[in-house]
């Protein structure tokens, strides 16, 4: 079955170009080697699902994972991604188990319904999201990016914790129409952390097909801050149903999902539901942004000269903000799209196979999990040139090899909203700010509620005067990275499948 590997961990290895110098790679968490057994397999991923893997994901087209009791296939062949994804999505429902540890805080939110339920909560909260609607929000994210900038200090900062507060001031802002510096606003953002340091999005529940006998426990932490956050959203969304009624209520993303009525049943979302709702928007829509923006800031730190081309295009709008300027960003966006590439924040997603099936000549049997990685898909050898390297002009990959949003109907409702608010933020905290890494802080990617590093992410930032453009930039400081691509047969239990 397996020889034991040593508990190495995911970190930087010492001999890497340094950020700036030619040949540097962005951190890449290293792979498992060699073949492991189950117990020690689920040991590894529940520290974190990426250093869990084996190398070889970043070549195969497929990958079966057969246990004595349960079967899951990770697919990274485009046509099966389409497959379950776009064409037959009814046969390869949401794995239930995926929401185990996250069913305290989302009830029974679009994000972990089936079936009719959650076509009907999204024909309800699409047209809250369509691109007019993008509109009214871009004055709320430009204001939370003014805020974020302001926020930010000279000197050594840790940007994941910068970035989790921006992300969640859009939310409050688009969603409810209230800053971060609200009192409420703030103690659910402080819960919301506490619950996220204890709760990964993917638990090894959602490969390990458990018992359904079998008693769920919460993880331990998790509780309270799940209760505090449902009370303070109750409060939240009974006060904005107060507003509705008396027709004093603000034009924002809960007043829209509040009062759209599903086109064919003609019913609102319950109060109770639209609790779940919120709380998935803000689980959803502020970690995920969060991250990308962390990542998007590394990026940037560690090559000077995109820094100082996206910084050009940050100040030349900043000039005069206005959603008609969007398109000067077209850098910036790009930088976006390619943090969302290296580090997607939801690095994969399971579905379940409701019949048998065949993939690759392979039998899936009925119940089988199917894991969807963007992480392999997007670093993957045979779809991306130079797949583990930055580069934001990159042209755009091959269908369905690109899918931090993922696809089909079950997409991110909020992809286009992310997107310019990533453009946006990274807009204003660039023009007002150069980041550099901090030497030997190198970010290790692990998969929490979404991929963030194991310690945070270092960056020292100083102000950009009003003359040192966006070209004169200073010396990239730190050093090292971690893998970079390759390495390693191996692939305990883990078989590639199909022709290679
Ligand atoms: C960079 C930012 C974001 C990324 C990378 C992202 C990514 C994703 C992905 C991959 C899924 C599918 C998960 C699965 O099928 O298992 C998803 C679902 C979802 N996202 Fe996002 N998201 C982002 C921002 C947002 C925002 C801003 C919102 C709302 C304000 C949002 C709301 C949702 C909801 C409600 C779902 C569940 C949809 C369903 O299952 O039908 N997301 N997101």
């Amino acid at each position: 079955m397996s020889r034991p590997v040593p508990d190495e961990p995911a970190g930087s290895q010492p001999s890497r170009p340094a950020p700036g110098d030619a040949g540097w790679l962005p951190p890449k968490p290293v792979a498992r080697a060699g073949n492991v057994s189950l117990m020690r397999y689920l040991r590894l991923f529940r520290r974190d699902i990426l250093s869990a893997q084996p190398a070889r994901l970043y070549r195969a087209w497929m990958a079966e994972f057969r246990t004595p009791f349960f079967t899951s296939f990770l697919v990274n062949d485009p046509a099966l991604v389409r497959l379950v994804l776009r064409e037959r999505p009814q046969d390869f429902p949401k794995s239930d188990r995926v929401g185990e540890g996250l069913r305290q805080l989302l009830g029974r939110s679009v994000f972990l319904t089936n079936g009719e339920e959650w076509e009907r909560q999204r024909r309800i909260i699409n047209p809250a999201f369509e691109g007019g609607r993008l509109r009214g929000a871009f004055p709320a994210m430009q204001a939370a990016g003014q805020a974020a900038a302001a926020r930010l200090q000279a000197g050594e900062v840790e940007i994941e914790a910068a970035t989790s507060h921006a992300a969640a001031d859009v939310i409050f802002r688009t969603l409810f129409s209230m800053p971060i510096e609200d009192r409420v606003a703030r103690r659910v953002f402080d819960a919301f952390g506490q619950f996220q340091r204890k709760q990964p999005i993917l638990t090894p529940a959602a490969f390990v097909p458990l018992p359904r006998w079998l008693p769920r426990v919460p993880r331990r932490g998790t509780g309270r801050p799940a209760r505090v956050i449902r009370r303070l959203i109750t409060e939240l969304t009974d006060e904005r149903a107060r507003q509705i009624e008396a027709g004093s209520a603000p034009d924002d993303l809960a007043t829209k999902i509040m009062t759209t009525a599903d086109p064919l049943t003609g019913r609102r979302l319950a109060p109770a539901e639209m609790v779940d709702q919120v709380a998935i928007f803000f689980l959803a829509g502020h970690e995920t942004s969060a991250s990308a923006l962390a990542w998007a800031l590394y990026l940037l730190a560690c090559d000077p000269q995109a820094q100082a081309r996206a910084a050009c295009e940050a100040k030349a709008f900043q000039a005069a903000p206005d959603m008609s300027s969007l398109p000067q960003l077209r850098y910036v966006r790009a930088v976006f799209r390619e943090a969302l590439r290296l580090y997607p924040p939801v690095p994969m997603m399971v579905r379940e196979a409701r019949g048998r099936e065949l993939f690759r000549g392979r039998t899936v049997p009925r119940g089988a999990q199917i894991v969807l990685s963007p992480w392999h898909l997007h670093r993957h050898e045979r779809f991306h040139d130079d797949p583990d390297g930055f580069d934001p002009d990159r042209p755009a990959g091959p269908p369905d090899c690109f899918l931090p949003f993922s696809a089909g109907p079950r997409v991110c409702p909020g992809a286009g909203f992310a997107m310019m608010e990533g453009t946006v933020l990274l807009a204003a905290l660039l023009a007002r700010w150069r980041f550099e890494p901090v030497k030997d802080a190198v970010p290790v990617p692990v998969a929490h509620l979404t991929v963030r590093s194991r310690t945070g992410i270092r960056l020292r930032l100083r102000p950009r005067g009003g003359d040192d453009g966006a070209d004169g930039e200073g010396g990239a400081t730190g050093n090292g990275g971690t893998e970079a691509g390759s390495g390693g047969k191996g692939g305990a239990r883990a078989r590639e499948a199909g022709p290679l």
